[in-house]
C-alpha cells in the first residue's frame, strides 16, 4: 500500500511547487502589499458616503479618484493590469497601498513628489501636461485630511456664471485631459485647448458622451459617471455656444 502511494505523493509535490513558482515568478509584487481588489469604476464601496458636500473637504470619489484615473492609471501606466513600478493607482486602496501616501507629511508623499516636475520622476511624462497647482493642492489638501475614502452628496448645484475658465476648463483638465492629450490622444480627440473641446461640443460628443447616450461612448473612459450637477453645467455652456469666456 505504502509503495504503491509514493510516487503519487512525489509528483504532487512536484506538481505544487511548478505552480508555486509560477504564481510567485509572475506577480511577485502581490506578496508584500495589500492586493487591491476594488473594481475600476466602483471604487466608493467602504468609503464615507451621504455627507453633504462641503467647501473645505476634498473628496476622494469626486475630486481626486477622477484626477489619478485620468492622468495616472492609463493602459501602460498605472493601472490594474499593467501597474508600472507596483503602483496601482486606479482605486482608493491601490493609492494607499502602492501610492506611499504619507498623511504627516503630505507633500512628501511619493505620489505628490512624482507630480511636482522638479526632476526627480515628472509624472504624468511629457507630452502629457503636467499637473496644475490647483490639482497638486487638491491633492495634498486631502492626503492632510486623512487621504480618506469619502464622499459627498451635492445637496445644491450652483448654475450660474458658468464659464469655460472656472467652469469647463477644470472639469477637462480632472476628468478627461491626461488620456486626450498629448501624442496619441484617446480617439485622436485633444481636450487640452479650447479649440478641442469646442469641437466636441458642436458635434454633440461632449454632451453625448458624459451623459453616456447610446451611440456614444461612454466618457470618462473606466471611471465613474460625472455628476448630475456637472453634466447639467456642461449642457448649459453648450447651451449658450460653447464660449471661450
Ligand atoms: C482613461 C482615459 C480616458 C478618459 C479619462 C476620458 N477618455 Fe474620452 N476617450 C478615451 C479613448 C481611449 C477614446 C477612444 C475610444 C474608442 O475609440 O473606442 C475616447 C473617446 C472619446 C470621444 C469620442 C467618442 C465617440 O463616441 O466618438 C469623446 C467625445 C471623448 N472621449 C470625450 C471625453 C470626455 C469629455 C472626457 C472627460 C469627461 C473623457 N473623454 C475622458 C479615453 C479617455
Amino acid at each position: 500500500m505504502k509503495r504503491n502511494l509514493f510516487p503519487i505523493l512525489i509528483s504532487a509535490l512536484f506538481i505544487s511547487s511548478i505552480l508555486l513558482s509560477y504564481s510567485c515568478k509572475h506577480e511577485p509584487e502581490f506578496l508584500g502589499i495589500v492586493i487591491p481588489v476594488d473594481t475600476i469604476g466602483n471604487n466608493n464601496n467602504g468609503g464615507t458616503t451621504g455627507s453633504t458636500c462641503s467647501k473645505d473637504t476634498v473628496y476622494f470619489a469626486q475630486q481626486v479618484l477622477p484626477i489619478f484615473q485620468s492622468s495616472c492609471a492609463l493602459s501602460g501606466c498605472h493601472d490594474a493590469i499593467t501597474h508600472k513600478k507596483g503602483l496601482y493607482l486606479n482605486s482608493y486602496s491601490g493609492i494607499l497601498s502602492t501610492g506611499g501616501i504619507s498623511i504627516s507629511n503630505p507633500t512628501n508623499s511619493k505620489v505628490y513628489r512624482a507630480m511636482l516636475n522638479t526632476g526627480e520622476e515628472n509624472m504624468p511624462p511629457a507630452p502629457a501636461a503636467p499637473m496644475t497647482s490647483t490639482q497638486l493642492s487638491t491633492i495634498s489638501k486631502w492626503i492632510g485630511q486623512g487621504a480618506k475614502n469619502n464622499s459627498c452628496i451635492e445637496s445644491t448645484c450652483d448654475t450660474t456664471n458658468v464659464k469655460y475658465s472656472t467652469h469647463i476648463k477644470p472639469l477637462i483638465q480632472n476628468n478627461c485631459q491626461g488620456c486626450h492629450s498629448g501624442a496619441t490622444p484617446g480617439g485622436g480627440i485633444n481636450l487640452s485647448t479650447y479649440a478641442g473641446v469646442k469641437a466636441i461640443a458642436d458635434n454633440g460628443k461632449f454632451f453625448g458622451t458624459i451623459s453616456h447616450l447610446t451611440g456614444y461612448k461612454a466618457m470618462p473612459q473606466n471611471g465613474n459617471k460625472l455628476s448630475d450637477c456637472q453634466i447639467t453645467t456642461v449642457k448649459i455652456w453648450i447651451s449658450q455656444g460653447s464660449p471661450e469666456n
